[in-house]
C-alpha cells in the first residue's frame, strides 16, 4: 500500500489504497486541498507537487493535460482529482502546507 508523505515537516504520513483517488486521499486525512470546482477537473487549485514517486502515477489523462497546458505546470506538479494513486510511496508539497 502506497505511503503518502509531506515534504515540509509538520504532517504524518499516511496510508491509502492504490486506485485512491489522490486529492479524495488527501482530504479524507484532514489535508486541506484548495478547490473551487470541488474535482471536477476545471480550476487546477487542487495542484500538487510530487517529488518522489511521480512515476507510479502513470499519464495525465485529458483533462489533466489541458489543465496543464494551459496553466504551464511542470510535470511533477499534478492535478490531484485527476490522478490515482499507484502501488508506490509519494512525497508531495503544496504552496500552502
Ligand atoms: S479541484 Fe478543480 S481541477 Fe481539481
Amino acid at each position: 500500500m502506497p505511503k503518502i508523505s509531506f515534504a515540509k515537516p509538520g504532517r504524518a504520513a499516511f496510508d491509502a489504497a492504490p486506485g485512491t483517488n489522490l486529492m479524495q486521499a488527501l482530504l479524507d486525512h484532514d489535508v486541506p486541498v484548495a478547490s473551487s470546482c470541488h474535482g471536477d477537473g476545471v480550476c487546477a487549485k487542487c495542484r500538487i507537487e510530487v517529488s518522489q514517486g511521480l512515476e507510479s502515477l502513470g499519464a495525465r489523462n485529458e483533462t489533466e493535460e489541458f489543465l496543464a497546458e494551459r496553466f504551464s505546470l511542470k510535470k511533477n506538479v499534478r492535478i490531484s482529482c485527476q490522478v490515482r494513486l499507484g502501488d508506490q510511496d509519494l512525497t508531495v508539497d503544496t504552496t500552502y502546507w
